[in-house]
């Protein structure tokens, strides 16, 4: 088992963390930030991450899982060092890699014997070399390391098992050496058979983004699929169903909706597409995909006035979801975001209910109301928009929700209530692509 430490306590770092330390690793976790470290060290983290509490709990108490701020000393004892800071998204649309430079450099000066290096965030290709480099300046006394890329593929709200059950692990390697201790390091997923990739560093830095851009596109292809079945009274539920069914294509991330967020896609799209500009070159299915995610999120609102008349002003408009998708307190990019705008900016007023996010939201926009409950938010409300496909809403009491409401009113842009049975309570509606087939 292997002595490591993880930089940066993000929630990727944090669930890689707790993940190795519970695959048996002695596993260090350090951030600059002393108040995290404090509040992790009390046994309380700082995101919402079902099962992650948990885990981390279990492996502190097991004397596997120790957090801390000294940096150097945590360098210094390690065998595999990996590097989860944030890569920010910068003007141009690229990620910003200045705080993994910083963490490169502050390595180099810090070796002392020889140690696996590998980076977890998700980086332009061609940052693997950059990171080499700064080490090796900063090595004055000379000490051999290797260099591995093994990028993360978690998603927020089911991160720890995708952690502890990946589809495969990708190891971005120079040599052999390097490779068989990262097996070492994910030994529980090696004897499970968890397909294990040992590739160059490059294409390791592809594979993520290939990876994310991929799933993206195939969000933004039934977004459009979903549109046109508006047009002509196709069900895109079925054809989605169908189009699953051949192995080729596969069922999963063919679910439409008002636009993917989130700190990844979103960003993950641009920068390829930034990459490939700057190499000369066009992703153009990238480059739309971006274009028709931000039309989706557009969308939304152009439905929302249909369903009121196109007239928002003074209208009350209750939100249902304000994360990006279940299951995470992450806002970053989401498509509620985008809609609040729009609503505000014609005159509307916003009511929100998330079940984790509340008024936190105010810091973004101060003059909505943020309720503690979904009656709360739909009391006198002119119409209600569901954003995020959390389950307390898929299970709504319909004949409640219209009593509490002004007008029955819904845009479900997740398409999770039964179109029948707003039929049958009475409200007008509208959805992503969907018809009543009965
Ligand atoms: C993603 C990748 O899935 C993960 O492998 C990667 O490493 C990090 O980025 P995450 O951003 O946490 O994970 O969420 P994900 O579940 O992929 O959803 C992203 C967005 O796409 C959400 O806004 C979600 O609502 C939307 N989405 C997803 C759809 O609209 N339709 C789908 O079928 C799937």
């Amino acid at each position: 088992m292997k002595k490591i430490t993880i930089i940066g306590t993000g929630y990727v770092g944090l669930v890689t963390g707790a993940g190795l330390a519970d695959f048996g690793n002695y596993v260090t976790c350090v951030d600059i930030k002393e108040s995290k470290i404090n509040l992790l060290k009390s046994g309380t983290i700082p995101i919402h991450e079902p099962g992650l509490e948990k885990l981390i709990q279990y492996n502190v108490r097991e004397k596997r899982l120790f957090f801390t701020t000294d940096i150097g000393k945590s360098i210094s004892q390690a065998e595999v060092i990996f590097i989860a800071v944030g890569t920010p998204e910068s003007e141009n649309g690229e990620a910003n890699i200045d705080f993994v430079k910083q963490v490169a450099k502050t390595i180099g000066e810090n070796l002392n014997i020889y140690k696996v290096i590998c980076t977890k965030s998700t980086v332009p290709i061609g940052t693997g070399k950059i990171i080499c480099s700064i080490i090796e300046a900063n090595n004055i006394r000379n000490i051999n390391f290797d260099y591995v890329s093994n990028p993360e593929f978690l998603r927020e709200g089911s991160a720890v098992k995708d952690f502890l059950l990946p589809d495969r692990v990708v190891i971005g390697a120079v040599n052999k050496k390097a490779f068989k201790i990262l097996k070492e390091v994910y030994r529980p997923l090696y004897i499970n058979e968890t397909p294990m990739l040992h590739t160059n560093i490059e294409t390791a830095e592809m594979i993520k983004y290939a990876s994310n851009s991929f799933l993206a596109l195939k969000i933004s292809y039934i977004n459009e699929i979903a549109n046109l079945c508006e047009i002509v009274g196709a069900d895109v539920h079925l054809v989605a169903k169908a189009m699953g069914k051949d192995g080729r294509i596969s069922s999963k991330f063919l679910h439409p909706g008002p636009g993917f967020g989130g700190s990844c896609f979103p960003k993950d799209t641009r920068a390829l597409a930034s990459f490939a500009k700057k190499h000369e070159t066009r992703v153009r299915l990238v480059e739309e995909t971006i274009k028709v995610n931000n039309k989706q999120k557009d969308r939304m609102f152009i439905k929302l006035k249909k369903l009121l008349d196109y007239n928002i002003a003074n209208k009350t408009i209750g939100v249902f979801g304000l994360s990006f998708k279940p299951n995470t307190d992450d806002i970053r990019e989401s498509p509620s975001l985008s809609i609040i705008k729009a609503i505000l900016k014609e005159g509307g007023i916003v009511n929100t209910y998330d079940p984790v996010i509340n008024d936190e939201i105010k810091k973004i926009y101060p003059t909505l109301n943020s309720f503690h409950s979904w009656e709360e938010c739909s009391k006198d409300v002119d119409a209600i928009v569901i954003m995020t496909d959390w389950n307390v809403f898929r299970g709504i009491d319909l004949k409640k929700l219209n009593s509490l409401m002004k007008t029955p009113i819904i845009l479900d842009t997740r398409n999770i209530l039964s179109v029948e049975k707003l039929n049958e309570f009475g409200f007008s509606y509208d959805n992503v692509g969907r018809v009543d087939i009965n």
